[in-house]
């Protein structure tokens, strides 16, 4: 004990270079600043600010701001705030519903979905890979639109999956290229504070894809298809295209290849392959989180639409750290206490969304690989022509729609 303080306080004694005489100054300087905060109960006083703003938020999730928790007094008031999408794309599922009935025989039509035994996800990425592959040979005159090809391959994949398309080349182009754009020009509509209307245009192509999506022994309606396929499909696209960017391009790091080289056949094995790989989708959705904002309405008579900020949760500094915007999977080696309960991508009871249990990001993760593979970084670039500097800048990008649709593929090699 004796000689090992007497060699510690001999080697503080040694002549110090610039350099140590820095690093001693940062220790002494940082300790002097966490003694000073915490003797006057700052970083504490940050700590329970944070922590009682994460609640507030969660408070809105759970529907515990306004005392209740029963489906028959909370779908109302998630109804009331989802009221203009429902009107825009006619449809009816859990999340525009007021009925628990209703919302009972959703929820179980997505679970019997997400829990199919016989999915394959060597044919759902497959699938994914070909649809990009035909994208990207079909006009080679210009650049690839990769908002508008993303959006293709993720409606494919969910039909695939949903209604179990024998042949998913046949699906008219067409068709999947005007529904994409209406879902997205609807989904812009339901945002504005004026009511929107339904698009002729949607039904009548939906309907166009009628009799290749049977099912069991019955056509589905045009409405009906879409009520299924929203939750899905619409949660995907953003997601799937920026992971994509940020993973590929943007952020490529060199363990990027060994964590997705068993996709895709270790989705749905729950291995330790499979539990790497996935990372991929968690940082995707910390980033870029389907929901970017949790809406409410709050109890009648004086009704009001309040928000939980999902993005700002997955994003804020004091949480997060100094790395908050940076696209890094390996963070999900060791999340913090803070950090796991800051992280909600697919929301809190008493309405979590059913594909929170791995199904979410299998999808995302399958999705992203194979947009990795097939637009891959050996064979051509990424640049944004709507606003050129994203694709110089490191770290976090636009997410918005419109910042999204300016980005493109220009191949260089063609496979
Ligand atoms: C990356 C994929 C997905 C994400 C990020 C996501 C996200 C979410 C979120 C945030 C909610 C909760 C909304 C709220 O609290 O009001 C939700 C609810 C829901 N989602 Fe998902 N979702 C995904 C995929 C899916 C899929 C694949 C399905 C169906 C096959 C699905 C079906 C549903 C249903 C039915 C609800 C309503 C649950 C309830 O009200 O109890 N979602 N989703």
């Amino acid at each position: 004990m004796f000689f090992s303080s007497e060699a510690a306080s001999a080697s503080f004694l040694l002549p110090l270079t610039a350099r140590d005489f820095l690093s001693y100054a940062c220790v002494v300087a940082a300790l002097f600043f966490i003694y000073i905060n915490t003797s006057f109960g700052i970083i504490g006083s940050a700590c329970e600010d944070i922590e009682g703003w994460l609640s507030e938020q969660k408070s809105v999730i759970n529907f515990s701001f306004a005392g209740v928790s029963k489906s028959s007094d909370t779908l109302p008031l998630r109804a009331a705030a989802n009221e203009n999408l429902a009107i825009a794309f006619n449809i009816t599922n859990s999340l525009t519903t007021i009925s628990p009935s209703t919302h009972k025989f959703f929820l179980k039509t997505a679970s019997s979905i997400i829990n199919r035994s016989d999915r394959d996800w060597t044919v759902l990425f497959e699938t994914a890979r070909s649809t990009l592959i035909a994208e990207l040979i079909r006009d080679t005159s210009q650049p690839l639109h990769l908002a508008e090809v993303t959006r293709i391959t993720c409606l494919i994949v969910v039909l695939v999956d949903n209604f179990h398309v024998p042949s998913p080349a046949s699906l008219p182009r067409e068709s999947l290229v005007i529904i994409t754009d209406q879902i997205n020009d609807q989904w812009l509509k339901a945002k504005l504070s004026t009511k929107p209307v339904p698009s002729p245009l949607l039904s009548h192509h939906l309907s166009i894809l009628q009799l290749a999506l049977r099912s069991s022994d019955r056509v589905l309606k045009p409405e009906e298809i879409l009520g299924t396929i929203m939750p899905q499909y619409e949660t995907l696209w953003r997601v799937v295209l920026v992971t994509y960017l940020l993973a590929f391009h943007l952020y490529s790091s060199p363990t990027l290849q060994d964590r997705i080289s068993s996709v895709p056949e270790c989705l749905g094995t729950n291995f330790d392959e499979e539990k790497e790989a996935l990372k991929l989708a968690k940082e995707g959705l910390r980033l870029t989180p389907s929901n970017k904002r949790i809406y409410r309405h709050t109890p009648a008579p004086n009704s009001q639409k309040v928000k939980a900020d999902l993005e700002l949760m997955h994003r804020h500094p004091s949480i997060w750290g100094w790395s908050a915007l940076k696209f890094n999977p390996s963070r999900f080696d060791n999340l913090t206490k803070l950090q796991t309960e800051a992280y909600l991508p697919y929301s809190i009871r008493p309405h979590r969304c059913p594909a929170s249990g791995g199904f979410g990001d299998r999808m995302v993760t399958c999705l992203v690989v194979a947009m990795g593979r097939v637009l891959d970084t050996a064979t051509g670039k990424v640049d944004n022509v709507g606003y050129p500097c994203n694709a110089e800048r490191k770290g976090v990008i636009g997410t918005a729609r419109d910042e999204l649709e300016g980005w493109r593929y220009t191949p260089t090699v063609y496979k």
